[in-house]
């Protein structure tokens, strides 16, 4: 299979021209959440992206957002993103029905450097819609499984109902020989697994924590929190990896809207090392 490793360079000529893309297919996660396939509509093949990379979607006459690619990079035959709807532009992308057609730009960003843990234990941490930029990175674990030590994913949504990739996660479950955690802020009636903040777990994990490394996705106090418990087990701070949203709108580290100390998200990130963005988090603007 065509695997993809390299992030590709984020000054490409084209940047900021959007190409145009033909939905072939939406799912319904949940209710405010959907994943979208596309093609390009020209059936030219699609750019190649890293785990953890974004594009711009553009909904035409409504407006451009920053969202995380949550499919298989080595499947280069459509490109697949999940988006839950908060806003004009995000609910305008829900709605695209199949055959409709939208603006891309991108990939763009940093990958979460799964390649550089062959050999390690690794912890995948994520918060409600967080798992949707994860998935890629577990695709590419899954694909290489026999590399990596111990594989845990620690999940946590505020309800069961909120689960997102049930199906997937019960897969992995199964083949995946990962261990995976879920927790529920509120349970309700049948609910068997953990109960309260997924950062909880993280103190019970079984893991050479000198040497293993983690990838946390979800909103920024989650990150933080659970950044910071990995550390206190034992991670070395480098060996936290954390993906980064902030308002976008060039996405190439032109305009400045992500500034982050002394870079950008768009360009320095998303995905960042813990000991780089630290004192940072939890700071809207910089
Ligand atoms: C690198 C990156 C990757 C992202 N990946 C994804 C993804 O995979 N899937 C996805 O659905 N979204 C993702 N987002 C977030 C997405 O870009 C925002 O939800 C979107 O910009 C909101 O635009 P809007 O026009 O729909 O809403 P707006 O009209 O701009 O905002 C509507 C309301 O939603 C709130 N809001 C705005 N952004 C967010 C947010 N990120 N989370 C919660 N509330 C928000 C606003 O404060 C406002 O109250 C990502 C963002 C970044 C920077
Ligand atoms: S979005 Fe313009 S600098 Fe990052």
């Amino acid at each position: 299979m065509d695997r993809v490793a390299e992030p590709l360079p984020v000054t490409q000529p084209d940047a900021m021209l959007p190409r145009v893309a033909r939905v072939t297919r939406r799912t319904r996660e949940l209710p405010d959440t959907w994943t979208l396939e596309m093609v390009a509509a020209d059936e030219a093949p699609l750019p190649r992206y890293a785990p953890g990379q974004f594009t711009m979607m553009y909904v035409f006459g409504v407006g451009e957002i920053p969202v995380s690619i949550s499919g298989d990079a080595s499947d280069t035959s459509r490109l697949v993103q999940t988006v839950r709807a908060v806003g004009k532009v995000s609910e305008a992308l829900t709605k695209l029905s199949v055959g409709d057609t939208l603006g891309l730009r991108g990939p763009f960003g940093t990958a979460w450097p799964v390649a550089d843990f062959y050999e390690h234990d690794v912890v995948v941490v994520a918060g409600g819609l967080g798992l949707a930029p994860l998935r890629p990175a577990l695709y590419q674990l899954q694909a290489e499984r026999r590399r990596f030590g111990k594989l845990m994913l620690l999940y946590g949504t505020r309800r069961p109902e909120d689960i997102l990739f049930r199906s997937q996660l019960e897969r992995w479950r199964r083949q995946l020989d990962m261990e995976i955690e879920v927790t529920v802020d509120h349970a309700g009636a049948g609910w068997r697994g953990h109960v309260g903040v997924v950062t909880k777990l993280i103190p019970r994990l079984a893991v050479d924590a000198d040497n293993a490394k983690a990838l946390v996705c979800g909103p920024e106090v989650m990150m933080r929190f659970a950044a910071s418990a990995l550390h206190d087990i034992g991670l070395p701070e480098p060996a936290i990896h954390l993906s980064l949203e902030r308002n976008m709108k060039c996405a190439v580290g032109l305009c400045g809207h992500c500034q982050f100390a002394g870079g950008f998200v768009c360009k320095d990130g998303p995905v960042m090392r813990y000991d780089k963005v630290r004192c940072l988090l939890g700071l809207k603007e910089i």
